[in-house]
């Protein structure tokens, strides 16, 4: 996992908090579509697609693995589009629990055929060649957990 880009990616070209209901991983990955859909860069189909799946992954493990996940939990997701890359970024309400962990990938996931979890961040990590990563407090306002992808 890298280090946050902070101020490097500029200003979100959009961005829609959601609630941390299940059905709002659907509504953010329709969001993200609907905000690639106009195009105006000419991003291959392929990145498009992929973004929407990285969009995905991230809305899903805030819920699943954050307090966003919790009764009146919510979660952002942000979404940056450059000539040659698109970021995203999806920001939780903190890890629950008295030993709370930061995402990491889960090594061999995506070779393991009989592996029913620990695949999101692995295929991330290779959709964005390994630009991708996690920040939290007080180095980064809020939970994020972030990913580039190259055009
Ligand atoms: N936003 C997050 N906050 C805290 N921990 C997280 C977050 N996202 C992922 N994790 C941790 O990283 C692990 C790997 O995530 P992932 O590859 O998406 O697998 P899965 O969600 O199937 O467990 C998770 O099991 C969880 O422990
Ligand atoms: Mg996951």
């Amino acid at each position: 996992m890298q280090l946050h880009p902070g101020m490097l990616w500029g200003a979100p070209t959009i961005r829609c908090g959601f609630s941390g209901k299940r059905k709002a991983v659907r509504s953010c990955r329709d969001f993200i579509a609907d905000a690639l859909a106009a195009n105006a860069y000419g991003y291959p189909d392929e990145l498009r697609d992929n973004a929407v799946l990285c969009a995905s992954e991230l809305a899903t493990n805030a819920i699943r693995h954050t307090r966003s996940g919790d009764f009146d939990g919510v979660f952002t997701a942000l979404l940056y589009l450059r000539p040659t890359w698109i970021g995203l970024e999806v920001h939780d309400l903190g890890p629950r629990g008295e030993r709370p962990s930061a995402p990491h990938a889960v090594p061999d996931s995506l070779g393991d055929p009989f592996a029913t979890r620990g695949r999101g961040l692995a295929m991330i990590g290779r959709f964005s060649r390994g630009r991708y990563g996690y920040a939290s407090p007080p180095e980064c306002p809020f939970h994020t957990t972030w990913c580039e992808l190259a055009a």
